[in-house]
Parts: C-alpha cells; sequence; structure tokens
C-alpha cells in the first residue's frame, strides 16, 4: 500500500525545533513533498542559511522516517534556506516590506547600545539578510562616525507624489541617522516633538524598501522617543544592553519594566551584558572585573531574560567604534563575540515570531516620558 502524505507528515509533527520548541510541521518548514513506490522526498526549509540545527533536524527525520517505513525505501530530505525570517503582519502596518523592527535599549548612558546595535546589524547583514538601521538617538546620534559615515547627506526622492529620504548604504546595510541632517551639537537644544517628528520621519518617510531587520538604536533611559517609536511601528522585540554594574542594572530594569508595561507590550528578547571584564594582552590569562561580576548574566536569570552574551572591554572595540571600523568585521575574538550574540539574537527572534502573537503598535493619546515608567 502506497504511504500517504498524511502519514508522512503526522511523523513530522514529532521532530521538533528545539530553538522554538514547536514541531517542523507547524512551523512551516516541511516543503516539496514527494511519494512514489520507492521514495519520499521533501525540502526543509530553515528560516536561515546558518541554522545550525539543520544537518541535526535533516538526520532526525531520516531516521524516524526509516523506522516509520521500510528502510528500503530511498529517504530524501533536502535542506532550503529562506533567509526572509516570517513574521505575521498586522493590518495596515506602517512599514509593510520590513519584518522584523529590534530596539536597542538601555537605561543608562554609555553602556554601549550604539556599538552593539552597529555590530549586531552588521553580523546580520553579513549573514546575507536584508539589514536597515535607524539611529534614533535624536539628541547624541553616534553611528555616523561608528561608521565612518560623517558629512554624509541622504538623498530624496520622489515616489507616488511623496518626498522619501534614501538611506545611506555601507556594509551591505541601510542606514540613517538624525546626525546626517544636523550639526550634532545642535541637536541637544531640540525640544521633544521636533525630535518626535524626526524620529518618524526617519521611520516613515523612508525608502527602506524590503527588510529582514531594521536594528533602532535608541538614546538612554525611557524618554519620549522610545514611546514616539512604540507608537510610530509595531517593534519586534527589544534588546537590553547593561554593564554589570549595579547603577547600569537598576536602569536596565526600568528599560526593561517600560517594553513590558501592558500598554507598550513588546517582548524583551535579550541581554547583553556588555564591559563584562578587561583582559589586558600581556596577561591574557586574567580577567579583571572592572564594572563587577555578572552582574547583566544575574538580572536576565532574575527577569527572565535570555541572556545573549557577555562583551569583554577591548581595546580595539574603542577604536573600531572611533574611526568608523566596528569590531565585528575582523575576523578576531571581539569580532566573534558579537557574531555569537548576533547568532543567539537570531534564535531569540525564531521563538518569538513562533510563539508570540504580532506586536501592535501602540495607540495612546500623547504622554511625557515620565508617565509611561512602569507603575
Ligand atoms: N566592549 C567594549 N570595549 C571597549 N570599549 C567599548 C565597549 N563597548 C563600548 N565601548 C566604548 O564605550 C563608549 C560608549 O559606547 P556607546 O556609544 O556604544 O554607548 P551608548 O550606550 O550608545 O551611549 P549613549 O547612551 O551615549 O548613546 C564608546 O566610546 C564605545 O566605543
Ligand atoms: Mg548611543
Amino acid at each position: 500500500m502506497q504511504i500517504q502524505e498524511k502519514d508522512v507528515i503526522e511523523l513530522c509533527k514529532t521532530i521538533i525545533h528545539p530553538a522554538s520548541g514547536k514541531d517542523i510541521v507547524s512551523l512551516g518548514m516541511v516543503k516539496d513533498m514527494h511519494i512514489d513506490s520507492k521514495k519520499i522526498s521533501f525540502n526543509l526549509n530553515f528560516p536561515s542559511v546558518n541554522d545550525p540545527l539543520k544537518s541535526s533536524i535533516k538526520k532526525a527525520c531520516e531516521i524516524k522516517l526509516k523506522e516509520k517505513f521500510s528502510d528500503r525505501l530511498e529517504i530524501e530530505v533536502g535542506i532550503e534556506a529562506n533567509i526572509n525570517p516570517v513574521r505575521p503582519k498586522t493590518e495596515n502596518e506602517p512599514l509593510p516590506g520590513v519584518k522584523n523592527i529590534l530596539a536597542v535599549a538601555s537605561g543608562k548612558g554609555g553602556v554601549g547600545k550604539s556599538t552593539v546595535a552597529t555590530n549586531l546589524a552588521i553580523a546580520f547583514a553579513n549573514t546575507g539578510a536584508r539589514v536597515g538601521l535607524i539611529d534614533a538617538d535624536i539628541f547624541g546620534p553616534s553611528i555616523p562616525k561608528m561608521l565612518g559615515l560623517e558629512n554624509q547627506r541622504p538623498e530624496v526622492i520622489r515616489v507616488e507624489g511623496k518626498d522619501m529620504l534614501v538611506p545611506i548604504e555601507k556594509h551591505r546595510m541601510k542606514i540613517l541617522s538624525i546626525g546626517f541632517f544636523i550639526d550634532p551639537q545642535d541637536a541637544t537644544v531640540w525640544r521633544g516633538p521636533m525630535a518626535s517628528n524626526a524620529l518618524k520621519q526617519l521611520m516613515n518617510d523612508t525608502d527602506w524598501g524590503e527588510l529582514d531587520y531594521l536594528f533602532v538604536d535608541l538614546p538612554p533611559g525611557t524618554s519620549d522617543i522610545h514611546l514616539t517609536l512604540v507608537q510610530t511601528v509595531p517593534v519586534t522585540g527589544a534588546i537590553i544592553v547593561s554593564t554589570p554594574q549595579d547603577v547600569a542594572l537598576a536602569d536596565a530594569i526600568k528599560g526593561v519594566n517600560m517594553f513590558r508595561n501592558k500598554a507598550i507590550n513588546v517582548p524583551v528578547l535579550g541581554l547583553v551584558e556588555n564591559m563584562s571584564w578587561f583582559t589586558p594582552a600581556e596577561l591574557p590569562d586574567h580577567k579583571y572585573y572592572i564594572f563587577g561580576k555578572e552582574g547583566g548574566v544575574k538580572l536576565a536569570q532574575q527577569l527572565q531574560i535570555p541572556l545573549l552574551g557577555q562583551i569583554p572591554i577591548v581595546q580595539s572595540i574603542r577604536e573600531g567604534s572611533d574611526n568608523g571600523t566596528p569590531a565585528v568585521i575582523k575576523n578576531d575574538i571581539p569580532g566573534k563575540v558579537f557574531r555569537n550574540i548576533a547568532e543567539a539574537l537570531r534564535i531569540e527572534i525564531i521563538k518569538r515570531n513562533a510563539n508570540i502573537e504580532p506586536t501592535q503598535k501602540v495607540e495612546i493619546a500623547h504622554q511625557s516620558g515620565s508617565e509611561l515608567k512602569n507603575k
């Protein structure tokens, strides 16, 4: 008796993708099935070319199929990679071509948000994904300097009768910063509404096209800019950056609570502990915990947020940020640290999209940032 497609599908439902905890059928990974008297073949569609579980899931399929059906039957399981992760869409989305919007935030200033946002965005772009990066630190834009893009002026084009900004392209990603339009020293005198409008323009009046990931580097704290962001677009998730220091951790909790506030409801995808320790070049086995030990690790456990990784204090990370060559582009240890964090984040995004409803844009009347702080 010929094997039916539904029997194979039932069997595949018992195979779980460990990153999301869901089976490969509900994740929509089983495609192009073909069955005849000698052979069962189908493709496994992975959301990323770099999915570390590709071969183990393929193997699991082959073993289970042989076990259940005859081991004389030829089994052919192909692997396809779809670098465009699926995100369910909400109606009337403001940026319909953008699949995932990721906010990089912290409570305290100077903990490394812009460094983390820039390096993660480049790591994602280098896996072949289509990536955008917005510097939403309207009062202190630093991304033009970090990417060696000072004095750049984005073009304006006319699309369907509307003026649209064209992002600057570098390191295979599309970049916009308020720093491209103003002298950074002038931004500090901006009033709230001006800053909010500027951010809306960077999001809505820009020709972002199709993007898999749009990273948004936020200013420190829980400001009006944060509120403008969640009111302007549905944010897929937030990444919190903190040093292990007590004052930074206390502020990081405020940042997490803001995203988790019922009215905002943006999932926190992970915590990055930055400046975790310092190792001098001449003493490679020593770790000096300048800002305290594992404060971020413990906070992640306490708040039940995945720890995406720890980044040591490394002179070349600071130098790379100052001279427009972010650490992740190098094939050394700091570069690898950022690539590993990007991979951990990518898995958290897959889990989030498989398990949690799409984020809704926040529809509330304008409030001041202080009212946003979690009650
Ligand atoms: N792991 C690290 N090792 C060495 N230097 C670092 C590291 N992380 C960040 N820095 C440096 O620390 C400074 C602050 O980093 P960054 O600008 O990324 O912080 P931020 O949180 O975005 O700051 P702000 O709150 O002002 O936006 C920068 O000079 C950066 O190069
Ligand atoms: Mg910054």
